[in-house]
């Protein structure tokens, strides 16, 4: 085994650009002001953050004032969707997807609770939403729709502009959690139909603890967190000065990294792809290979466990992730998955990799070397070889039986 890490979970977290961490650094060090102070020495803060407000602006095709930093994609979520609701308390019916984020999913459950209609629009088995079944969801008691730029897992991307031009139509506010989207494909604010929009820093090489919402001019706002008037009163809470100077950088290189990201990350991913499909049996892509991101890909292995892989392709210390979580002894294959209706044979043995411009072709050829053998031996062991998923079964698993 050797010691390097071949990282491919760049849509858990990314590692910060050292271009972002040296902008940063001086706002850890000796640049210290708090931005709201009256003194010149504060002022640096407050020009830094007026600098990073024009970065994350201009790669998202809007002005500055539309931008809010908030301390991560939760919270530009939650900021936004209770914002929005709580501006038309009257109305009491919310629509999303089976297959957001839990940051977004969280909230549908929790609206349930508070007396919400809530609508899930679901997936067919490439992951894929139909308008049509989302123009029927939509009616007068409509407060908010939140819809997911791309999803985490499958990399899917969603017919955002479609959906917003119905929600327009209609006269519903349109949220779009944009955390997986920004930085890996174009997003022009300007010409999309969205009313709020997520983002998050440690996705696209800025450091954790820092987020981004953007807020179209004129859609309704109420604050989430009250108490001093930094963000012009729309996010109360000293700014973290570094962290906003961080992601300001990390947009700002994303906007010049991205015909990269779509070129040679993309013929990467696509190389990882080939060259796992060519020698694993029984291996299937989960999600639209036609419409998704450029670094992502989902692969089920048959009769597999996807935390089994893991673990054996961290001895090798390849890092990537599984579409199931193992939590209090059920192996519940991933919602996205199981909305998609994945046959559990193949739900539990799903790996997500997704790379970033700093994976190599070394790498991707050290993981289409070291995966088969991986599969085929586990295979060997597998309690579930031979067990049929023809049944109508996709949603049992033969453990918790
Ligand atoms: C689609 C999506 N939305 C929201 C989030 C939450 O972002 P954060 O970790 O910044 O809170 C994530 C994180 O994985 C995500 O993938």
């Amino acid at each position: 085994m050797s010691g390097a890490i071949r990282y491919f979970d760049n849509n858990a977290t990314t590692r910060v650009a050292p271009e972002v961490l040296e902008a940063m650094l001086p706002f850890l060090q000796d640049q210290y002001g708090n931005a709201s102070s009256m003194y010149r020495f504060a002022g640096r803060s407050q020009s830094a953050l007026s600098k990073a407000r024009e970065q994350v602006a201009a790669l998202l095709g809007t002005s500055p004032e539309e931008i809010i930093f908030t301390s991560c994609g939760t919270e530009s979520d939650s900021t936004a969707i209770y914002s929005a609701l709580n501006a038309r308390p009257e109305k009491k019916h919310f629509i999303t997807t089976r297959v957001e984020h839990p940051a977004v999913l969280a909230i549908g459950q929790h609206l349930e609770k508070q007396g919400y209609a809530v609508s899930y629009l679901s997936v067919d088995g490439k992951g894929r939403v139909s308008l049509d079944e989302f123009a029927k969801l939509l009616n007068k008691e409509t407060a908010l729709v939140s819809m997911m730029f791309a999803n985490n897992e499958t990399g899917n991307i969603f017919p955002v502009a479609e959906a917003g031009a119905l929600c327009r139509e209609r006269g519903v506010p349109f949220h779009v959690d944009a955390v997986q989207a920004v930085g890996k494909i174009p997003i022009d604010l300007s010409m999309l139909p969205i009313d709020y929009l997520a983002v998050s820093g440690h996705k696209l090489h800025a450091p954790k603890g820092v987020g981004a919402l953007y807020v179209r001019r004129g859609a309704p706002f109420r604050p989430f967190l009250r108490g001093g008037h930094q963000e012009r009163g729309r996010r109360a809470g000293t700014e973290a000065v570094p962290n906003i100077v961080a992601l300001g950088t990390a947009c700002e290189l994303a906007g010049r990294h991205i015909q990269e990201e779509n070129t040679r990350v993309r013929a990467l991913r696509d190389s990882l792809q080939s060259g796992l499909m060519a020698s694993i049996a029984d291996a299937v892509i989960n999600g639209d290979q036609n419409n998704r991101l450029p670094n992502t890909v989902n692969i089920s292995f048959k009769y597999v466990e996807g935390e089994a892989i893991l673990l054996m392709l961290d001895q090798f210390g390849i890092c990537a992730s599984s579409g199931s979580a193992c939590t209090s002894g059920s192996l519940e294959p991933s919602h996205v998955l199981r909305a998609m209706g994945v046959p559990f044979t193949y739900a539990h043995g799903s790996l997500r990799f997704s790379l970033s411009r700093y994976n190599t072709q070394e790498e991707v050829d050290f993981v289409v070397e070291h995966l088969p053998e991986i599969i085929s031996r586990l295979r060997e062991i597998s309690p579930y070889c031979g067990f049929s998923d023809d049944a109508g079964e996709s949603d049992v698993c033969p453990v918790s039986r």
